[in-house]
């Protein structure tokens, strides 16, 4: 039975503040773990990514104020501003790992212009979100292959907090999108997902190419990485299709997150029990909080 559909604001703001006291812990002591091999086969791609997570969103911020004031959903504001900090983190995280290499951090990259450019093209939140879910939706694969692509235990770790976030960052940002949507008409709808579709095929084809060392070394070859990228997007419609996030109660009156947080390397064969274990212990998280909401909701009525 299905008793409810995409979480609201509120429910995603006491999630990501959940998320944030439940961090992996990350062996920083470790130290540099790179060979000069590997270090060689990330660099370039590893910079990419990390500049790709140090947005400020302020951008974003101010979309997202624009939502509230004529929706009335003020918790989103709060929602997306802890987004942003996690994307944030990551970008901490990914360069702390590098200076620990011997990396350098980059300022710029040509792809990284183009996305943010993308982003802000016509000002509007929907926009916005459409780019970010894109790279956030590539991101799951991309994390997954660089997770196999080195033998640093810090990397990879650094690699499962990321997965375990970004999935329920494309979670949230798509229930978002379905609500901008909602009252659209079929063939606008129609085309706008035409749309949605050629730039994810785009960014898809871009990110196989200019990170293929790296997504070689991880097990995925050009073909195999835009096949696992767009199985993940068309994964992701399904879900918005069977109204995304529903829940429901199972026979014995549980409450169940019918989403489940894909495992896009799951047949790269090394190391494969750990990251099932953090999406195990993400799910619970979320079943956890989503509990406590509805023991709350039967408590307000
Ligand atoms: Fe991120
Ligand atoms: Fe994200």
């Amino acid at each position: 039975m299905r008793v409810a559909t995409a979480r609201s604001s509120h429910e995603w703001v006491v999630y990501f503040r959940m998320n944030r006291s439940r961090l992996l812990s990350i062996p920083w002591s470790l130290g540099a773990e790179l060979g000069a091999a590997e270090r060689a086969a990330i660099t370039s791609s590893i910079q990419a990514f990390q500049l790709g997570e140090s947005s400020e969103g302020r951008n974003l911020m101010r979309y997202a104020r624009g939502w509230a004031a004529c929706s009335g959903d003020s918790d989103y504001v709060e929602a997306i501003a802890l987004l942003i900090a996690e994307e944030q983190r990551h970008a901490r995280d990914l360069g702390r790992f590098m200076e620990l290499n011997g990396i350098p951090r980059i300022r710029r990259r040509w792809t990284d212009s183009v996305f943010r450019r993308l982003r802000n093209f016509m000002g509007t939140l929907e926009i916005s979100i459409a780019v970010l879910v894109t790279a956030e939706i590539i991101a799951k694969v991309y994390y997954a292959a660089l997770r196999e692509a080195s033998e640093s235990k810090m990397l990879r770790r650094i690699c499962d907090q990321i997965l375990r976030d970004e999935a329920r960052h494309v979670q949230f940002q798509t229930e978002q999108l379905a609500r901008l949507r909602r009252e659209r008409a079929a063939p606008l709808l129609w085309a706008t997902l035409a749309l949605h579709r050629l730039l994810f095929l785009g960014a898809t084809l871009v990110v196989a190419w200019s990170h293929r060392s790296v997504l070689c070394r991880g097990g995925l070859g050009f073909g195999r990485f835009c096949r696992a990228c767009l199985g993940e997007f068309a994964a992701d419609r399904t879900r918005r299709r069977d109204e995304g996030t529903s829940r429901r109660i199972d026979r014995a009156g549980e409450i169940c997150d019918d989403l489940r947080v894909r495992q896009p390397a799951k047949d790269f064969g090394r190391d494969l029990d750990l990251r099932q274990t953090v999406a195990a212990a993400e799910d619970h998280v979320l079943e956890a909080h989503q509990s406590r909401i509805d023991v709350d909701r039967q408590i307000v009525r």
